[in-house]
């Protein structure tokens, strides 16, 4: 009993002493945390911290109050203007046009705060943010619908309140534990890392769109859907579109077919990550989800076409329209799953050093990949040449994607038809 009362007594010391956060981070490296100092929570009113962190590959994020856009009141966060600190920009929300600087909210953006290993980070204390135009929010509630947005691009180094600012890429709102954000002092920044005691960070509970605790979670996830869309496009598709041109010998068509076979099945499973990433961010607007639904339809073809190119080429001996979709199908789609590798590293914080290490490793299986798409016309033209025709027999399917044993069933009439040359 006596433990038990003093247990009771530490607790309660602990909660009225020192500052709680709650906080929510619906993307790996973006978190959104709130503290509410007792005095503010038995009142209802008063003063309030909050903060915002998040990448510098973002433009901007926001945090607001209330349940949408329209009447929020919203706290956009950007790079400030020489870059090494934030701008924190109050602005009232009005549905879907470009929320505006609301010059009567008082914010105080503290100590804290900045920008540091490409992690934006603005400590906001707010004395009247329990009602707005448009709004209020009881403090002493045990819970409160807020709202985020983010916007990827590049630093807005700007310390213009009013600046301009594009329509976001995601928005969701989700719920704030406000009992759980509960403690401290008003005088005292819970984020500054000299508080006096160890603020208890509680993950936001009834969060629409994922939690703090998952974080560790999201950046498996991050990563498995980074490994596996760079082993699909910068792995096994090029390798698949190397061999087929410059390797030669009987069945390549079948190791090229099982290696692209291979990197659909891979590229689908990052693909399914990234959806569930992209819904759980509400960021599916953003060009790198966007481009990521286009090379899954074009890698879902891409099989397809391929084997109509096969058939066709089999039976005609030239290239047929089915032979350009599914080269220029596979180059696009090669291209286009490299670049857009590099977009989805600018979406999450990644570090510089795997940048580089991708930016080198995808430049040089490129570089490979270019020179065995010309190696393999090159040769292509070489065999349309009638001269050299007899002499070359044996080299004839050597760097061609139309590499398969003969049979008399496809053996050349004429050179021209036999190689498909126009
Ligand atoms: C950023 O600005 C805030 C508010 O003026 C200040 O307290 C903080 O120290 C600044 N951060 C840096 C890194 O200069």
């Amino acid at each position: 009993m006596k433990i038990a009362a003093a247990a009771l007594l530490v607790s309660g010391f602990l909660s009225t002493t020192y500052a709680a956060i709650v906080q929510t981070c619906p993307s790996p490296g973006i978190c959104y945390s709130l503290s509410i100092p007792d005095s503010t929570s038995r009142s209802g009113t008063g003063d309030i911290f909050f903060q915002l962190t998040a990448p510098t590959s973002l433009e901007y994020v926001a945090l607001g109050q209330g349940s949408g856009m329209a009447g929020s009141n919203m706290f956009v966060m950007y790079t400030s203007s020489n870059g090494d600190n934030v701008t924190v920009s109050p602005r009232l929300g009005t549905g879907y046009d470009m929320p505006l600087y609301d010059t009567s909210t008082n914010i105080e953006v503290l100590e804290g705060s900045g920008v540091s290993d490409g992690i934006m980070t603005a400590n906001v204390r707010c004395s009247n943010c329990d009602t707005w135009s448009g709004g209020s929010m009881d403090f002493s509630s045990s819970s409160a619908e807020w709202i985020f947005a983010v916007k990827a691009g590049s630093s807005m180094n700007s310390g213009d309140l009013d600046a301009n600012i594009g329509i976001h890429d995601g928005a969701s709102s989700f719920m704030f534990d406000l009992a759980q954000a509960r403690g401290g002092s008003a005088d005292v920044n819970p984020f500054a890392s000299t508080t006096d005691g160890m603020p208890v960070v509680v993950s936001g509970s009834d969060t629409a769109s994922s939690s703090s605790s998952s974080s560790s979670t999201g950046n498996t996830i991050l990563l498995a859907h980074g490994a596996l869309a760079s082993l699909a496009f910068v792995g096994l598709f090029p390798v698949g579109g190397i061999v087929i041109r410059v390797a030669n010998f009987t069945g390549l068509i079948w190791v090229h077919a099982a290696l692209q076979i291979l990197g659909v099945v891979t590229y689908i499973a990052a693909f399914g990550l990234g959806v569930y990433m992209a819904t759980q961010m509400k960021m599916l607007s953003a060009a790198h989800p966007i481009i990521g639904i286009v090379l899954l339809v074009i890698v879902v073809v891409q099989p397809m076409a391929g084997w109509l190119h096969h058939r066709l080429f089999k039976k005609y001996s030239h290239r047929t329209l089915w032979s350009y979709v599914h080269l220029w199908n596979g180059r696009a789609a090669i291209v286009l799953g490299m670049v857009n590798g590099g977009l989805g590293f600018a979406l999450a914080s990644v570090s510089r050093g795997t940048v580089i290490a991708y930016s080198v490793v995808t430049g040089m299986v490129g570089v490979v990949y270019i020179a065995a798409i010309v190696m393999g016309e090159v040769r292509r033209r070489q065999r349309a040449v009638p001269d050299g025709e007899k002499s070359q027999r044996r080299d004839d399917t050597s760097g061609s994607e139309e590499n398969m044993p003969r049979t008399e069933h496809n053996a050349p009439r004429n050179s021209s038809s036999r190689l498909g040359w126009r």
